[in-house]
C-alpha cells in the first residue's frame, strides 16, 4: 500500500516530484500548503486564520492542520493510497498522524525525504513562478515557460507566491530545521524512512522514488 509522506525543506522539489508521482501511481496528492492557499484565495474562515502566518513563513497551528488532514485522509479516494506533501511538519503532527492512521485504517507506509543544500533552495524559491489559475509551477532558472511570464497550460499570467521572498524563506527554512528535521529520527525509528538527494536532477529523483514505490505497492 502506498500511504506516503513526502518531506523536505522549502524548495526541495516536493510539489514538483508529487505531480510526477501521482501521474504514474494514481494516488491523491494532498498538499497542506495547497489546501491553505486555496482557502486563502477563497477567503474561507481557515484561509483568514492562515493568511498572515503563511505569508510570513510561519507554521499554521497544529490543531487546525491536524483536523484538516484527518478529514482529508478519511475520504474515499485515499483508500488505495495517498501522497501527503508538507505534512507532518512538527513532532505533534507526526504523533497525531501515527494515532489517526490505524484509526481510519490508513497508516503511513513510506516516508520519502528529499534534501537540497540551503543556497540551492534559496535560488529555487527565488526563481519559482506559479500559475494562479491552474496551479502549474515554473522556474525562471530551470523550468521556464515557453513565453516569459505566461502559463503554458492555460495562458494566465504567472505570479510569485507571497511567501517566496527572502525574509519569509528564511523563516520557513529555520522552521524546517527546528521543527521538521527532527522527524527524520522519528521515522527512522519506525523503519519507513527513505532519503533522496534532490541534487541528482529532476528526472533522476523521480526515477529513484518510482523504483522504491514500485517495490512497495
Ligand atoms: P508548502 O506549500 O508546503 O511550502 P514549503 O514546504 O515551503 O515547500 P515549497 O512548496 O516551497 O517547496 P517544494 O518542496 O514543494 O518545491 P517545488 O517542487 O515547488 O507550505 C507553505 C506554508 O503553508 C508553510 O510555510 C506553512 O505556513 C503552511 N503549512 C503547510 N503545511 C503545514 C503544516 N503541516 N503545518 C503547519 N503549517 C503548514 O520546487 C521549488 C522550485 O524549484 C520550483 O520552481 C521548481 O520548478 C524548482 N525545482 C524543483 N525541483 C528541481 C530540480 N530538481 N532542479 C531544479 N529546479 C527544481
Ligand atoms: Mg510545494
Amino acid at each position: 500500500m502506498l500511504n506516503i509522506i513526502l518531506m523536505g525543506p522549502p524548495g526541495a522539489g516536493k510539489g514538483t516530484q508529487a505531480t510526477r508521482i501521482i501521474d504514474a501511481f494514481h494516488i491523491p496528492h494532498i498538499s497542506t500548503g495547497d489546501i491553505f492557499r486555496e482557502n486563502i484565495s477563497k477567503g474561507t474562515e481557515l484561509g483568514k486564520k492562515a493568511k498572515a502566518i503563511i505569508e510570513a513563513g510561519g507554521l499554521v497551528p497544529d490543531d487546525l492542520t491536524i483536523g484538516l488532514v484527518k478529514d482529508r485522509l478519511s475520504q474515499d479516494d485515499c483508500k488505495e493510497g495517498y501522497l501527503l506533501d508538507g505534512f507532518p511538519r512538527t513532532l505533534a503532527q507526526a504523533e497525531a498522524l501515527k494515532a489517526m492512521g490505524p484509526e481510519i485504517g490508513r497508516p503511513v507506509t513510506l516516508v520519502i525525504d528529499i534534501t537540497v543544500p540551503d543556497e540551492v533552495l534559496k535560488e529555487r524559491i527565488g526563481g519559482r513562478r506559479v500559475c494562479p489559475k491552474c496551479g502549474a509551477s515554473y522556474n525562471i532558472h530551470s523550468m521556464k515557460p515557453v513565453q516569459e511570464g505566461i502559463c503554458d497550460r492555460c495562458g494566465a499570467e504567472l505570479i510569485q507566491r507571497k511567501d517566496d521572498n527572502p525574509e519569509s524563506f528564511m523563516v520557513r527554512l529555520q522552521n524546517y530545521y527546528e521543527q521538521t528535521a527532527p522527524l527524520v529520527a522519528f521515522y527512522e525509528k519506525e523503519g519507513i524512512y527513505h532519503h533522496f538527494d534532490g541534487m541528482v536532477g529532476l528526472e533522476k529523483v523521480t526515477e529513484q522514488v518510482a523504483e522504491l514505490l514500485k517495490a512497495n505497492r
